[in-house]
C-alpha cells in the first residue's frame, strides 16, 4: 500500500490546483495469438492521438510511461499467476479508459504477449469510441444473450500489433446488478477459459459512484486505481482503500502531472 500513501501526499500536495500529462506510479506471458474470426478493424494513429491513446508505438512522447507501467504490472502478474486486471478511479474523469487503453496498446505490442480489453463502465462507456471503434453490438448484448461474445468481439490492429476489444454499452440503471449478477459470473468464467492465454484488461466504473465496482472487485485478480491530480481528493483516496484491502493493488496511477511530473515520477 506504499504506492497508496504516494497518491495520498501527491494528492494533499495539489488539492485545489489544475493539472494535466500521464504519469504512473510503480508497478506479463503468453504467445501472441491470431483469431481470424474476430471481426477485424485497423484503426488510426492519427485519430488514437487525438484521444490520448498513445502506446501504440515505440518512442511515443508519454507512451514511454504505459511502457513503464506495463513493465511493472505485467511483472507483478507473472509472479502470481493472475490474468484479470481493473482498472479503477475514485471518482470520473480521472483517467481510466486513457490509462486502460495505453496499457492494452503497450502489452500488445509484446511479441510474445496477448491482450484483451473488455469495457466494463455500462456507465460510461468509451473504450470504444477512444480507439475509434462501433460499440454494438457490445458487452450488454452478450450479458442478455442476444449476442454470442465471439461475434461482440474486435480484433483491433495497428501496425503489427492486435489486440482483441469487447466494447461496453450504456447501462447505467443496471450496471449495479449486472455486476453482482451471475451472469456476469458466467461471463467472466467464460472469459478466463477461453482467452487462458491472454492478459485480461477490465475499464471499470469509478469506486464511489456506486457498488459496481465492490461486486466485481472479488472476481479480479488485481487492480489499478487512476486518480486525477487536482480531481481526487485524498478523502476520495483512502475511502478506496478501504473498499481495497482484500484486493491486490499492484499499482495507483497519478494521472494528469504536470510541473512536478518529472519529480514526481523520478520519485517511483
Ligand atoms: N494524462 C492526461 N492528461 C490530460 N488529459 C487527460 C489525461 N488522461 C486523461 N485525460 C482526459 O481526461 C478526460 C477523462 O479521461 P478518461 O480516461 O475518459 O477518464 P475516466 O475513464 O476515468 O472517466 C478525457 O477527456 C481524457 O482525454
Ligand atoms: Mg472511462
Amino acid at each position: 500500500m506504499d504506492s497508496i500513501k504516494q497518491a495520498i501526499d501527491l494528492a494533499r500536495a495539489t488539492e485545489g490546483g489544475a493539472r494535466r500529462a500521464a504519469v504512473s506510479v510503480p508497478d506479463p506471458a503468453r504467445p501472441g495469438l491470431h483469431d481470424p474470426q474476430f471481426r477485424q478493424v485497423r484503426l488510426s494513429e492519427a485519430d488514437l492521438e487525438q484521444t490520448r491513446i498513445v502506446a501504440h508505438g515505440v518512442g511515443t512522447p508519454n507512451g514511454r510511461y504505459y511502457d513503464m507501467l506495463r513493465a511493472q504490472v505485467l511483472q507483478e502478474m507473472d509472479q502470481n499467476s493472475w490474468q484479470f486486471l481493473a482498472v479503477t478511479s475514485p471518482t470520473v474523469a480521472c483517467g481510466k479508459t486513457v490509462t486502460s487503453c495505453n496499457l492494452a496498446m503497450s502489452v500488445a505490442r509484446l511479441p510474445e504477449r496477448s491482450v484483451l480489453l473488455v469495457d466494463m463502465d455500462m456507465r460510461k462507456p468509451m473504450v470504444a469510441n477512444y480507439l475509434g471503434l462501433e460499440s454494438d453490438p457490445g458487452i450488454v448484448g452478450v450479458l442478455e444473450e442476444r449476442r454470442t461474445l465471439g461475434s461482440a468481439l474486435i480484433e483491433a490492429s495497428i501496425g503489427p500489433s492486435k489486440l482483441l476489444v469487447l466494447p461496453g454499452e450504456v447501462a447505467a440503471s443496471t450496471s449495479s446488478e449486472w455486476m453482482a449478477s451471475q451472469t456476469m459470473a458466467t461471463l467472466l468464467q467464460t472469459i478466463k477459459r477461453d482467452f487462458r492465454s491472454r492478459t485480461v484488461i477490465f475499464d471499470l466504473p469509478p469506486m464511489l459512484i456506486g457498488d459496481d465496482v465492490i461486486s466485481i472487485l472479488p472476481r479480479m485478480d488485481a487492480v489499478i486505481l487512476v486518480t486525477g491530480v487536482g480531481t481526487t481528493s485524498v478523502a476520495d483516496i483512502k475511502e478506496c482503500q478501504k473498499h481495497l484491502k482484500q484486493s491486490n493493488l499492484v499499482r495507483v496511477v497519478v494521472n494528469k502531472v504536470t510541473d512536478i511530473a518529472d519529480d514526481y515520477h523520478a520519485y517511483y
